[in-house]
């Protein structure tokens, strides 16, 4: 488990080792994510039970995450699974093996959720990573994990002890680099994208991994 985690409650972690670019072409087959305004969202969701190299799917179920920590009604939302293509790849098990490594959790009792995410901006549309604001995730610990920023400006992300308080921490995270909340310690947040000079449609691709029910 990292120190600087559990210490400080985030921790920005580079994994140079993980070969982002044979994921690259999965994001371009994301379906839209229609809980959000504006089509600037492309989501699937996954959940995993078993260890990073043999990876249990658990069954389909809709994501849900509760008023207390987005601040606004619950709601179930309905994603496509994330791709058997993927979820096959050394690329993807070398992600989440990163995060069991970093965050300490034991993947036979303690499933991983998974989020592939792309946000798109351009021709008008700002696209936004976190609509919500400074916010929660509900679960014990989560990790950021940056694939491709493709023509974008903008993204940062920051670290919050309280919704209406000033980042204590931000960062810009450069594909290759994760970044990993207590979700119990710190709140988080991510500011919107707009694309660079000369570039039409710009995209921030992600992966998002929770573990843990929150305790408080
Ligand atoms: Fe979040």
């Amino acid at each position: 488990m990292n120190k600087e985690l559990i210490e400080k409650g985030y921790a920005v972690v580079d994994a140079p080792e993980i070969d982002r670019c044979s994921l690259y072409d999965s994001f371009d087959m994301l379906p839209v994510d229609n809980y959000i305004q504006g089509g600037f969202r492309r989501r699937r969701f996954s959940w995993f039970s078993g260890s990073p190299q043999g990876l249990s799917r658990l069954p389909h179920k809709q994501f849900y995450q509760t008023e207390k920590y987005e601040g606004r009604p619950d709601i179930f939302r309905e994603y496509d699974e994330i791709d058997n293509s993927v979820i096959q790849h050394s690329s993807f098990q070398n992600i989440i093996d990163c995060f069991v490594s970093i965050t300490g959790i034991n993947m036979m009792n303690t499933p991983v959720e998974v989020h592939q995410i792309r946000v798109l901006c351009g021709e008008g549309v700002e696209g936004n990573p976190s609509p919500e604001g400074v916010h929660r995730d509900g679960c014990h610990y989560l990790g950021i994990f940056v694939v491709r920023r493709d023509g974008v400006i903008g993204g940062a992300n920051s670290i919050h002890l309280a919704k209406d308080e000033e980042a204590v921490f931000e960062t810009m995270l450069e594909p290759g680099q994760f970044l990993f909340c207590d979700d119990e310690k710190v709140m988080h947040n991510a500011n919107s994208i707009h694309p660079a000079d000369d570039v039409k449609h710009a995209t921030r691709d992600i992966f998002v991994l929770t573990a843990g029910e929150h305790r408080r």
